[in-house]
């Protein structure tokens, strides 16, 4: 006999084992657990089951609507939650205390087909696979009536997923899937709770898993709104970057990086529109040794530092955003730290183009698009720097 006899210490209180153990986090589903606890039992009708609702103390009282049911339900449980609040954390929670040896997933809104559950159990309990994800993007599966834009990013989220992490899974932002108790057990200590990617923190931290799929079709929500904001597309790709490379590296860094790229791409495409355009140069009569200045160059550097300035306070540094009347003053402060970058930046851009004569001779110089990236560049890990001391500051979350 094994030290520890956690099946029988799971299985102690019951008198029908449940064979799957069906969670769904929850927060202000209260409209939608009646119907969410009759179509599973409807699906699951012969395989013993238990229903696991991780609610964290919704103040629609979603907790109270599932415990009401759950008095006249053996099947069904209720954990209302009160600390660490979040997707992720609410499915480990349930998976904590489930009982089965599978262990599914599902959203409580209905979007998922309930009518998959018995496939994805019968899979699992065989021992054909480890983990089966319920996925629109395979055959049988579908967005239902998603906007082409919402399925735009989907594809994109998708294709970081599969390039950057090589996860076998069509459907990578799935919240519908389950998961064998072996592995469960055998991959939870090293998730990350934090988020809403569970499956991709599943299917990424283990690579020895078999994976498989069956397509669903996504439904519209039954009642309520969705919970996940705009930060979900940050969120995601913290969350890809940290199993990426690791929990060392900043991520707010990696971000920040990202959307540097973009400014410079703007910032590039600006410059070289206007250089096409034969943009004129202009005489700032400051400084004889630098004028006339490209216009070019100058524009370029402004229309990038708005475009910096928008993406970093949308998206970077999303906890710690300016919103309303603060953006103004906001703005002057990362304009002047940008002034400083420009500074380095024109600093750096000249003397490329002093020295470009040298080169020249030498063979071919860096042209003027490469001079103004180099410096574009040099000017983005100073900005770092004052970005994060003085303007969105790092305070301790
Ligand atoms: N306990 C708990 N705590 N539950 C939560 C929380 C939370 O902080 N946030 C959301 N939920 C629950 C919701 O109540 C719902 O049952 C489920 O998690 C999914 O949340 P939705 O708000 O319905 O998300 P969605 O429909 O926008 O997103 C779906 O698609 C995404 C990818 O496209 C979900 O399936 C996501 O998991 C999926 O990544
Ligand atoms: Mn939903």
């Amino acid at each position: 006999m094994s030290a520890q006899p956690p099946a029988a210490e799971r299985r102690r209180h019951t008198d029908v084992v449940p064979a799957i153990s069906v969670i769904t986090p929850t927060f202000n589903e209260a409209e939608n657990i009646p119907e969410l606890v009759r179509s599973i039992h409807a699906s699951l009708n012969g395989i013993p089951h238990e229903i696991i609702v991780s609610d964290d103390d919704s103040p629609d009282e979603t907790w109270k609507v599932a415990e009401t049911l759950a008095e006249s339900d053996e099947s069904l449980r209720v954990i209302r939650r009160f600390h660490d609040p979040g997707l992720s954390s609410a499915v480990l929670d349930g998976m904590a205390t489930a009982r089965s040896d599978v262990l599914a997933v599902i959203d409580a809104d209905l979007q998922h087909d309930p009518a998959i559950l018995p496939d994805m159990y019968s899979r699992i309990a065989s021992g054909e696979l480890d983990v089966v994800v319920g996925s629109r993007s395979t055959a049988g599966g579908g967005y239902g009536d998603w906007s082409w834009h919402r399925r735009f990013v989907s594809w994109v989220a998708t294709l970081i997923a599969r390039l950057l992490l090589r996860v076998p899974v069509s459907d990578p932002m799935s919240g519908y899937f389950a998961v064998s108790r072996a592995a469960y057990e055998k991959t939870a200590p090293d998730i990350n709770p934090k988020g809403f990617k569970i499956l991709l923190e599943f299917v990424g931290r283990n690579r020895n898993l078999r994976i498989g799929e069956i397509g669903y079709e996504f439904s519209n929500r039954l009642h309520g709104e969705t919970k996940l904001n705009r930060s979900v597309i940050r969120s995601y790709l913290l969350g890809v970057a940290e199993l990426r490379v690791g929990r060392q590296v900043n991520p707010a860094f990696l971000l920040y990086v990202l959307v540097g790229i973009a400014g410079l791409l703007v910032n590039s495409a600006v410059f070289t529109l206007l250089e096409a355009l034969n943009f004129p140069e202009v005489n700032t009569g400051l400084n004889k040794a630098i004028d006339p200045i490209s216009g070019s160059f100058l524009v370029s550097v402004q229309v990038s530092i708005l475009v910096l300035f928008i993406l970093n306070n949308e998206f970077t540094f999303w906890e710690h955003r300016y919103r309303g009347f603060a953006l103004a003053p906001a703005f002057g402060v990362y304009w002047v730290m940008s002034l400083i970058g420009t500074g380095i930046h024109v600093a750096v851009f000249t003397s490329l183009q002093n020295i470009g004569f040298l080169l020249n001779v030498l063979g071919e110089g860096p042209s003027r698009v490469a001079q103004n990236l180099i410096g574009a560049t040099i000017a983005l890990v100073v900005n770092w720097y004052l970005n994060t001391t003085y303007l969105w500051r790092r305070r301790q979350v």
